[in-house]
């Protein structure tokens, strides 16, 4: 993965981020939508593409059950793109759209990943697709306002979204206090990573000269590729670790395991 494109910045808005549905009915401001121009063109590359749309959003959500759960007056989003020939497409899309969802973050914009409830044929009908291209996921992108709207409440209590593991869950073999201080940052900073359904389908193995990332099997995936998931706890974990002075880089691997970080 990509080291040199990520941003220690980002770290504050590890903790600053939350999912958001429901937005101001006005534009972004210009220079904000710049920025985030700006970020989409440098880290769409390799198999992942990133294309940031600031109208026309309306047909691009859909609720749980017709309306319902329906993300609210977003006035732009995000279509993350990849290209289905790379096996791991879907930790790229994960790892590199988190660090957009993160600039957006610091930028006081509400995001939300959304993998299940948008038409990715109205998304399609705005970019010109490669036959091995694929919509992976979009975002609504926008100005929240203060305090939960109902689509918010709802989708909040049905994915259970205030729950997190246990930073000792988070780790095999280990207790969390016989840890270096780096690899307890980025466990913490995976604690509060967003996840489909919020699964958290994560586990991580600290061995001699690097940790393990490793699926946490889960129901839910036979519905539901955790392969996003995945990717933005690398991104986390990294930042987490940069924070406390450790830089790294993550190596993709094959199943059983998902990527390793080396410093
Ligand atoms: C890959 C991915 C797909 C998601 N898809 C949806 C979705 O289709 N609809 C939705 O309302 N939320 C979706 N979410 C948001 C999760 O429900 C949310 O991240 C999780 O409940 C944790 O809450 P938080 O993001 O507020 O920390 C998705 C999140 C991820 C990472």
């Amino acid at each position: 993965m990509r080291q040199d494109l990520v941003q220690i910045r980002w770290y504050e808005g590890v903790f600053a981020r939350n999912s958001r549905r429901a937005f101001y009915d006005k534009p972004i401001d210009p220079v904000k939508a710049g920025k985030l121009a700006e970020t989409a063109r440098i880290l769409s590359e390799d198999s992942v593409r990133i294309e940031l749309v600031l109208s026309g959003t309306s047909t691009i959500f859909k609720g749980i059950v017709g309306g319902y759960g329906k993300i609210e007056y977003a006035p732009a989003y995000v279509a993350f793109i990849g290209d289905t020939t790379d096996p791991h497409v879907q930790q790229k899309i994960g790892y590199y759209g988190e660090c957009f969802i993160l600039e957006a973050t610091m930028l006081g914009l509400g995001t939300c990943w959304v993998s299940a409830m948008f038409n990715p044929a109205q998304v399609c009908e705005q970019f010109q697709l490669r036959p091995t291209e694929e919509v992976f996921a979009v975002s609504p992108i926008g100005l929240p306002p203060p305090g939960y709207r109902r689509t918010d409440r709802l989708l909040r209590a049905l994915s259970g979204s205030k729950r997190r593991r246990g930073l000792d869950s988070l780790v095999q073999g280990v207790k969390v206090y016989e840890l270096p201080d780096w690899i307890v940052g980025g466990l913490t900073a995976v604690q509060v990573a967003p996840s489909a359904v919020n699964s958290q389908p994560w586990v991580f193995e600290v061995l001699p000269g690097c940790v393990k990332l490793k699926n946490r099997p889960k129901l839910i995936h036979k519905f539901v590729n955790p392969g996003i998931d995945w990717g933005i706890a690398m991104l986390h974990f990294e930042l987490g670790a940069l924070e406390r002075r450790k830089p790294g880089t993550w190596k993709l691997l094959s199943d059983p395991y998902v990527a390793s970080y080396h410093t």
